[in-house]
Formats: C-alpha cells, structure tokens, sequence
C-alpha cells in the first residue's frame, strides 16, 4: 500500500531521517536516558544506524520508514514506522521519542493522534507497538493514547516488551 508520510502530521514536517541527520537523531536520543535505562544498551550513532536498516520477520524496506519529525529546522521527533506488520491492516511503531526540550506539552500525543487519523483514512485498523515492561513514562504515555495491552509480551535478555495495540 503507498502512504504519504507528509499527511503523518499537518504541524510538522515529516521526512526520512537521512545520513546527515545522524548527529540530531542520537542528539535527541542520548538525552532520553531513562528509556535506555529500561531498554539497554544506550543509544550510538551506530545503533541509530543498524535501527534504521533493522526489519522485522518478512518484511522488506519498502514498508519501512525512519523518520524524522521537523519543527522548522528542529528536530522534534523521531518515529520509526513498519506499515502492514504484523498484518496487512496493522501499522506497527517500532519506536518513538520526542526531543526532551519539548517532552510533557502534548506534542508526542499530538503527532500520535495525528498518525491515527492519517491510518484510518488508508482502512488500516490497528496500530500495535511494543513497552519495556516497567517503564513509567513509556506505559503512562501509550494507556493515555489508548494502547491496550493485546496480552502477549516478549522476554529478551535483559527485559520483558509489552505488546499493545490501539483499535482506529
Ligand atoms: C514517551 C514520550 C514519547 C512522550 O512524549 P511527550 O511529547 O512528552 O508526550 P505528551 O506530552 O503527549 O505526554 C507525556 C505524558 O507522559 C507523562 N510522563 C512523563 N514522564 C513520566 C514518567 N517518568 N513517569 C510517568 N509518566 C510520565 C506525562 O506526565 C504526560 O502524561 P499526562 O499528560 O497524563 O500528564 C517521551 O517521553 C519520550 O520520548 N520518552 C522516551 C522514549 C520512549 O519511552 N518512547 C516510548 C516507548 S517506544
């Protein structure tokens, strides 16, 4: 299916994080400490890096997007969307972080909400991501996007991922 990712957002502009992003992407991430704290280990220009080529089972680039949200030139958030995974009508996020400087004033819900409205009108019906269990501000922030908890739940090495899904 062909998605538009300057319709992810009418605030911001939205575009794929690209080679010389690499310092504001891990500029941003590095500040996050708590999530790494959960979610070991801390972020690198060359974890960013495999990130963005990293694809889940069967799934090829071409459904894969590592973007960046822009504020002007400021980089605000970064979002990395597999579209159809698990399923043909599942978008999945394998990853989200706003920029600290600009955490707590809705725009990570905002750019969440704008994402859904966005899917629904591509007939998707579910976005699903996964929490590191325990993780206060990740947990707190998705139940208030209205992720629920589908039940399954992965044991890595070093931490339990929750898997949620909100219904569009
Ligand atoms: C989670 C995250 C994306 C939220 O972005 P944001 O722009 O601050 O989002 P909002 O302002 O819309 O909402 C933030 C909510 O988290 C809450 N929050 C922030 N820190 C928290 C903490 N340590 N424990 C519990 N809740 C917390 C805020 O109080 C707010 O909820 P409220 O409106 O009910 O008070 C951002 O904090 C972040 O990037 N965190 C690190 C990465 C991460 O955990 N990503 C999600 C997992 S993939």
């Amino acid at each position: 299916m062909k998605i538009d990712i300057q319709r992810f957002s009418d605030r911001y502009l939205v575009r794929r994080v690209e080679k010389n992003d690499l310092s504001n992407v891990y500029a941003l991430c590095s500040k996050n400490s708590l999530y790494y704290q959960y979610c070991p280990p801390t972020v690198t220009e060359q974890s960013i890096i495999d990130d963005m080529n990293a694809l889940p089972p069967n799934k090829s680039l071409n459904d894969k997007y590592y973007l960046g949200y822009f504020d002007s030139d400021k980089l605000i958030a970064v979002m990395d969307f597999i579209m159809a995974y698990p399923d043909e009508k599942t978008a999945f996020i394998g990853f989200f972080m706003t920029d600290i400087s600009v955490q707590n004033c809705g725009i990570g819900t905002r750019i969440i909400d704008d994402l859904c409205v966005y899917l629904k009108t591509l007939a998707l019906s579910e976005v699903r991501l996964g929490w590191v269990k325990g993780n206060p501000q990740a947990e707190h922030f998705w139940h208030k996007n209205q992720f629920k908890e589908t039940g399954i739940s992965c044991d890595m090495e070093n931490y339990t991922v929750i898997v949620a899904h909100r219904v569009l």
